[in-house]
């Protein structure tokens, strides 16, 4: 447990500015003064010192924060004690500051997130090891746990590997969450996908000796608006036959992070009980090579029946989604949100720790953008500009799966998926990285929910 709600005594956190460091100090005993002094504690964002009283036991923790830590960075509050929780040593904590309940809660959601590690697979995974404690006020705790529960879900659904986490694992593990929260779980599987007309699904995942799945969950009340929630579920990505270099594929167990995103997203509004219903839609597929794998050149049909030319069998994600997407406006949702880890050219465009956000609403997208203020992330919007529509252009189909430039690629890789999308319904698309290659404070290396903050902060400003 990373967390109590036990009324013991606890070391104190206290934030410090390199301005008000010397503030700090002016009150204190010499002991404190030389201590912090000989540490050579700066109070740099992120940076700490644990000071001890007259016996050596720890009686206070000083933790450096930027001036300004109601930014977009790194600075944020959620991410200001979020690497404490792996280095201090084991105790209480309790946060003493005068910060508003909003940025404490955030510190305090951060210290949870700071506390993540991976190792389910680690011989010591069940060793109970004690961990330092944050002190949380009980009613605090279940919307901490929310976030923090989200955020691990995501994490470890993206990290564990594609032998354990095959699209039936997706599908369990949906149904569980559905468990959790009283929702409906339904799913197609296998050859089902093409009697219940998912072909593009069904053509991606059908090499696979795990058949793709359409999995479905449904939440909320009959009268509330309906959201969408649309995942790619791309469970390991090879490219298929056209195979990707051993370097880029050696992280491609990740290519599940959309639907990951959404399952997390759908857990954060079923534990606030936010006033929606909702539609998760995972596309969920193994983008194998076998004898009946799907072929460059070939024409497959939609759900949609329009009619693609597959140009790279690597472009995969567009076609598990955009069966989704029409299955999605079959239920005219109020609005539709899709999570993808969809390309990498979105990667070069915005690096690797700011989603690429596309909208058929301009409106849309800079209300998901101004969200993200305090959250602690950053989405950022890219122009769905018609004017390379052409490139999705098919001599011989109604459209390819990949254009012949490769020029603006995440940009054409969400025209594709608007082709699918009714232009009268509200749509934004998340083309993320789900993944941290450098590690911060708070975000470990591995897998990572992007923009999840931003999407749940945007759907409570907009239905509550
Ligand atoms: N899963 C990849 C995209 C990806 C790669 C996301 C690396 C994040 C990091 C996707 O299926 C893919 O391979 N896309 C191709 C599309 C191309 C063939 C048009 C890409 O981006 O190169
Ligand atoms: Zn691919
Ligand atoms: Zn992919």
């Amino acid at each position: 447990m990373n967390y109590t709600t036990d009324d013991c005594l606890s070391i104190s956190l206290v934030p410090v500015t390199k301005t008000s460091l010397d503030d700090f100090l002016a009150g204190q005993s010499e002991l404190t003064i030389n201590w912090v002094r000989n540490s050579e504690f700066e109070a740099k964002s992120h940076e700490y010192c644990l000071i001890p009283d007259g016996v050596g036991n720890p009686s206070l923790v000083l933790f450096g924060i930027h001036e300004d830590n109601d930014s977009n960075n790194d600075a944020a509050a959620i991410w200001s004690i979020s690497n404490l929780a792996k280095k201090l040593p084991v105790g209480v904590y309790q946060l003493d500051c005068n910060w508003d309940e909003t940025q404490q809660l955030q510190a305090m959601i951060g210290w949870g997130l700071g506390a993540y590690s991976f190792d389910f697979f680690k011989k010591d995974f069940l060793d109970q090891k004690p961990k330092p404690q944050l002190k949380v006020l009980e009613a605090q705790l279940d919307t901490i746990n929310a976030y923090v529960d989200a955020f691990t879900l995501v994490r470890d659904l993206v990290n564990t590997p594609a032998n354990h986490m095959m699209p039936e694992d997706l599908s369990d593990l949906t149904k569980e969450l559905a468990q959790q929260h009283n929702a409906q779980f339904s799913e197609v599987v296998g050859d089902a996908l093409l009697e219940e007309n998912y072909p593009a699904i069904h053509a991606v995942g059908r090499a696979s000796d795990h058949p793709p799945r359409l999995i479905k969950l449904e939440w909320g009340n009959e009268n509330d608006p309906l959201i969408s929630l649309v995942g790619k579920g791309v469970c390991f990505d090879t490219g298929g036959l056209d195979l990707k270099p051993s370097k880029f594929m050696r992280n491609m167990k990740k290519d599940m992070g959309g639907s990951a995103h959404v399952l997390g997203l759908a857990h954060l509004i079923m534990s606030h009980n936010l006033p929606v219903r909702i539609q998760v839609l995972v596309a969920a597929a193994d983008n194998a090579i076998s004898g009946d794998a799907f072929r460059p050149g070939d024409i497959i049909d939609t759900r949609a029946h329009i009619t693609v030319e597959i140009d790279n069998t690597d472009a995969e994600g567009r076609l598990v989604l955009c069966d989704a997407l029409t299955l999605a406006c079959e239920s005219n949702p109020d609005l539709i949100l899709d999570f993808a880890t969809l390309t990498g050219a979105a990667r070069v465009a915005v690096g690797t720790e700011i989603p690429a956000l596309f909208s058929n609403s301009t409106k849309l997208s800079s209300e998901i953008q101004n969200s993200s203020e305090g959250t602690g992330e950053l989405v950022w919007p890219l122009p769905l500009h018609k004017g390379y529509r052409h490139e999705l252009d098919s001599p011989v189909a109604d459209l390819v799966n990949s254009t012949p430039t490769g020029y603006a690629g995440a940009i054409t890789a969400a025209l594709y998926l608007n082709e699918f999308v009714d232009a009268d319904k509200l749509w934004a698309h998340f083309d993320v990285m789900a993944w941290n290659t450098r590690e911060r404070p708070g975000r470990p290396k591995g897998g990572e929910a992007m923009g999840l903050l931003v999407a749940f902060k945007f759907l409570q400003q907009r239905y509550s």
